[in-house]
């Protein structure tokens, strides 16, 4: 069984290269908790698989933004 935070639940979260690898785990990780989760990332395709992945844990609160550079 997970471990809820509470005190997480809620909170706005800010991720930079949350698209794969550690930055991935870690939305995914917040989105468990409830958090209000914000990512950037520059891989569109692979930012669209955690998306994907989070939709089944935590929709409400996922936001991805490409960044062009
Ligand atoms: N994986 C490890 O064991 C490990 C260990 C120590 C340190 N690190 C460091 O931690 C960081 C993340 O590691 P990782 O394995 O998850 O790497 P990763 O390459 O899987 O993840 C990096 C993510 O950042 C995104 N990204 C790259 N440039 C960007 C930019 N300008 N703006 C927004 N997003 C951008 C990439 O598209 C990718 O999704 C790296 O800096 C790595 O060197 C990793």
């Amino acid at each position: 069984m997970k471990v809820k935070y509470f005190d997480l639940e809620n909170k706005v979260v800010f991720i930079t290269g949350g698209g794969s690898g550690i930055g991935a785990s870690i939305v995914e990780h917040f989105c468990e908790q409830g958090s209000k989760v914000f990512f950037v990332d520059i891989n569109e395709e692979e930012s669209n698989k955690v998306v994907e992945k989070c939709k089944k844990i935590n929709f409400l609160y996922l936001f991805f933004i490409i960044v062009i550079y």
